[in-house]
């Protein structure tokens, strides 16, 4: 393996295309609640919108040669957008600040996992979430089903918090250190 670590601009996201719509169909694989949800959800339904709302985006590619095969998706966005139609994530009210920060997408191809590369991803979204001194707050929201990359978060500090839509989504957050 020849891994390149590259932290990608917004104008760039489609490289993350294909791994963000794989990402998609390996939840759907593992839900068990409502797992039809998934149908709608692709990289131009979750990652462009996404992109576009958040105040500030932060996205790395891992790259085996030419071939991407891992991609982290995290993102600093107002608290207010995670009340809306499809859900309250969180109650609000439990959030001192404006902004919070989301480690929003995490894919890494089947064949290269457990060999550090989503613990290597990870820290570099922590620090990356760190330098912004006014988020206090950080989430994760995990789909039914996932019970490795919940382990995989609670390994790494995070704790449940409740779970929304009828047990779709367990809400993980952790405060900032
Ligand atoms: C969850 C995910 C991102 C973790 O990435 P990963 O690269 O497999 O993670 P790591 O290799 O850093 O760590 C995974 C485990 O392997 C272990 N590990 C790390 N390097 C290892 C090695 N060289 N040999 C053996 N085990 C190793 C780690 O200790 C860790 O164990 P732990 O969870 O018990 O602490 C990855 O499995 C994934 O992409 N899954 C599919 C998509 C997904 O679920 N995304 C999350 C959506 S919310």
């Amino acid at each position: 393996m020849d891994l390149k670590y590259e932290i990608i601009s917004d104008e760039e996201i489609e490289s993350c295309r294909d791994l963000c719509n794989e990402l998609m169909a390996f939840q759907k694989s593992k839900a068990y609640i409502t797992p039809e949800r998934f149908d709608s959800m692709n990289f131009e339904t979750r990652m462009v919108p996404s992109v576009k709302s958040a105040l500030k985006n932060y996205t790395v590619i891992v790259k085996d040669g030419e071939k991407i095969v891992a991609y982290v998706y995290s993102n600093i966005s107002p608290k207010e957008a995670y009340s809306n139609d499809f859900a309250t994530f969180f109650d609000l009210s439990s959030v001192n600040n404006n902004n919070v920060g989301c480690l929003s997408q995490f894919y890494i191809k089947d064949e290269y996992r457990k060999y550090g590369i989503g613990s290597k991803l990870f820290n570099m979204s922590m620090d990356w979430l760190k330098q912004y001194d006014d988020v206090d707050d950080y989430f994760i929201f995990v789909s039914n089903g996932n019970t490795n990359a919940l382990e995989f978060y609670k390994a790494k500090g995070f704790h449940v918090s409740h779970n929304i839509l009828d047990g779709f989504i367990t809400v993980l957050r952790k405060k900032a250190e």
